[in-house]
């Protein structure tokens, strides 16, 4: 059972839910009356921002981007591209990027790079999950943050490990026993 595979949860499903019902509100008393374009992180952060605009109250238009910043491994590897783009023109709208985690900061420092060159009439970032303790990139500008987490690779909610564990309706850490027998599996 996938529920075996989690040494601790982290952060409940009503804990989640409560959350993202907070942030959909401050979001959307802050953007009234703007033209909002919001950007998705795939694939992590695509559960997040899924609920998050059922839980606003405003007219908002969503657009997705893939960036590669990790590897199979758990570990960033600093280099980031772009794989999918917007379709939508960003110029002169308010852009909010809606991300699942920021660990280091590099794969959003880039991401932010990118978008600002297209000259947004702002731009901003909500995030789910800060893992501040590993942050290398600092000053990124995040409006709305749901939870601060410890230095440890999460999974759940939309992060996965190896492209599994997304479907999780929580989020928790993963048991050590996961790693160690993939790397078995690796050295094989
Ligand atoms: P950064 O560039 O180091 O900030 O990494 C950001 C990206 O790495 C996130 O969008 C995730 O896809 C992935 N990531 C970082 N930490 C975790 C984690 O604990 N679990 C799952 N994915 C993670």
């Amino acid at each position: 059972m996938l529920n075996d595979h989690i040494e601790k949860i982290l952060i409940g499903e009503d804990e989640i839910a409560a959350k993202v019902m907070e942030l959909g509100k401050e979001v959307s008393a802050d953007y009234a009356d703007k033209d909002l374009v919001i950007v998705n992180v795939l694939r992590g952060g695509v559960i997040f921002v899924s609920d998050l605009i059922r839980k606003m109250s405003i007219p908002v238009t969503v657009d997705f981007m893939a960036i590669s910043s990790y590897g199979p491994s758990t570990e960033s590897s600093g280099v980031v591209r772009v794989i999918k783009d917007l379709e939508e023109n960003i110029h002169d709208r308010h852009v909010l990027v809606v991300e699942d985690i920021i660990d280091t900061g590099l794969t959003l420092g880039y991401l932010l790079k990118n978008l600002s060159s297209r000259e947004p009439a702002s731009l901003s970032v909500c995030v789910l999950l800060d893992k501040s303790a590993r942050r290398i990139l600092d000053n990124l500008p995040i409006k709305y943050k749901g939870f601060d987490v410890p230095d440890a690779f999460v999974v759940g909610y939309g992060l996965d490990y190896r492209q599994k564990y997304r479907n999780l309706p929580y989020i928790g850490i993963l048991k050590k026993s996961i790693y160690d027998f993939d790397l078995k599996d690796q050295l094989t």
